[in-house]
């Protein structure tokens, strides 16, 4: 399986820290932002892994990451997102990458306490279809809230509700078939004029094709001033990607 980070935009909701560089360079606790992503697809034994970057500063995540010595890889990847056209477009462009593989792909202000091990593996016999991580929050309209039953299946994705219709957040990271690329390819702009990873998934949803797991551990986004700030305490206080939760 293939890895992609996506590590674009324009992290306008970390104005100012992120005038003169990009939010995944900025530090959480003792590293860079985006060490936490590479670390969990690599703890993974996700190896083969592409950076989708944009934006500010674009160069000095070569300068920062290189070919990935410092993760034990021998090589890293890297593409360029012009504009803010959102995830499922930044997406779009690792399919020659990704070519005939499944992808696990992670958000590069998302950081977890443990690891993706078990539902990479799984994801890994599962047939075709695509999986989501789930984590219940107090704060859902920030997210991508799933609609679950009785038995934990998911029967819709709604982005940013005002009304959730549960406390499950979707976490930034997917794992899919190589399907993606054709449904990534017919989707439309929403109404912030970007391709949405929600669309994707709903689209999974809809084909019956969508497995998801609760995650254990706790799980922040960066991307707010507030957000930033519990990533740096929840880093400080425990560390991240552990092996062993
Ligand atoms: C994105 C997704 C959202 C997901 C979140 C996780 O939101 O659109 O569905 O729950 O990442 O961090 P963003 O924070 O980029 O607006």
């Amino acid at each position: 399986m293939k890895g992609v980070i996506l590590a674009g935009g324009y992290g306008t909701r970390l104005s100012p820290l992120t005038k003169v560089t990009n939010k995944h360079l900025l530090p959480v606790f003792d590293k860079p932002m985006i060490y936490y992503p590479i670390e969990c697809l690599v703890n993974a034994g996700i190896k083969d892994i592409m950076i989708v970057t944009g934006g500010n500063k674009a160069g000095d995540f070569l300068e920062l990451l290189g070919n990935g010595k410092d993760f034990g890889l021998q090589e890293l990847h890297y593409t360029y997102q012009e504009g803010a056209g959102g995830i499922a477009e930044a997406l779009g462009l690792t399919k020659d990458f990704v070519d005939n593989d499944k992808v696990v792909v992670i958000l590069g202000d998302n950081i977890i306490e443990g690891n993706i091990r078990k539902a990479a593996g799984d994801f890994f016999t599962q047939k075709e279809g695509a999986k989501i991580l789930l984590k219940e929050v107090s704060d859902p309209e920030r997210f991508g809230v799933a609609e679950v039953d009785d038995q934990g299946n998911v029967l819709s994705i709604a982005e940013k509700p005002e009304n959730p219709k549960s406390n499950y957040a979707v976490i930034g990271i997917y794992m899919f078939d190589n399907k993606v690329f054709e449904i990534i390819s017919n989707l439309k702009p929403s109404g912030r004029g970007e391709l949405e990873i929600t669309d994707v998934n709903n689209a999974y949803i809809e084909q019956g094709n969508m497995t998801s797991e609760v995650l254990h551990g706790w799980w922040t986004d960066a991307g707010t001033m507030e957000s930033l700030q519990r990533a740096n305490s929840l880093v400080s206080d425990g560390g991240a990607n552990l092996l062993d939760i």
